[in-house]
């Protein structure tokens, strides 16, 4: 008899296999291990200059995921049971801005992490290219809040292939109503605001209709020009 192997899922599995979750077991929770990892996620994700001008707020607790719901009242109220029954639901919020304070804080851990160390690498260089970055879209393109949540929805990408990886369903959402949760969870006064929040968990087969679908893409023939 001769042994079989399972093979190891490439990238694409797992982007053909994530789907938006339309429905949670509220009886299974994200265990501490992959919490980490998913704090990780966020964490390495890119950005622009390294700016990572993010903040997240990972709601794991019944009153916690009853704050988030709030948002969902009203015009929203078909997401609002996915909030509710997931195992964790994260805010993605963006920073209103980079004040200086902020651009030399990103410096000073990037040189506590060591990127400084190397005799060619110059920590002024750094924190010049950042400003002139964050300047040319302030001052001259004036797009700087737009700039800033486009690093944020490139977190947003990279957490939902990665949690798909750890076998998380997760359910990104815009409708809610962004003004009310940044009252809410005060992300106002800290000069942030949400933009995406996303349900994780463990789907339940009987609510998540999505999961029996097949994927619907446009052909390689309309969104790929080669040259
Ligand atoms: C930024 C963003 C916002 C979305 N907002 C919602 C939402 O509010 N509610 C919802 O059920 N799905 C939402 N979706 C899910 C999309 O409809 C879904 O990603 C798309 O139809 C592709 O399907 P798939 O994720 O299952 O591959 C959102 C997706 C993204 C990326």
């Amino acid at each position: 008899m001769t042994a079989t192997t399972a093979s190891t899922p490439t990238i694409t599995d797992y982007a053909k296999s994530r789907h938006t979750a339309k429905g949670y077991d509220s009886s299974k929770t994200i265990s501490d291990e992959h919490l980490e990892e998913i704090r990780k996620l966020l964490q390495l994700a890119a950005s622009s200059t390294n700016a990572q001008p993010w903040h997240f707020v990972i709601a794991g607790t019944d009153e916690g995921k009853a704050r988030v719901a709030k948002a969902t009242e009203g015009l929203f109220e078909f997401n609002r049971p996915a909030v509710l029954d997931a195992s964790h639901v994260i805010v993605f919020a963006s920073r209103n801005e980079l004040s200086e304070d902020y651009l030399l804080k990103v410096l000073d851990q990037e040189d506590k992490d060591g990127r400084y160390d190397a005799p060619e690498a110059s920590k002024d260089k750094m924190h010049g290219a950042r400003k002139m970055f964050y300047n040319l879209h302030k001052e001259e393109i004036g797009d700087a809040e737009h700039w800033l949540d486009k690093q944020v929805y490139l977190n947003l990408g990279s957490f939902l292939l990665g949690v798909s990886a750890l076998g998380i369903d997760a359910t990104p959402m815009e409708g809610f109503d962004t003004k009310r949760l940044d009252k809410e969870l005060g992300l106002d006064a800290k000069g942030m605001h949400s933009l995406v929040i996303v349900p994780i968990g463990y789907r339940d087969e009987s609510k998540d209709y999505n999961a029996k679908l097949p994927k619907s893409r446009l052909p390689y023939s309309e969104i790929i020009s080669e040259i």
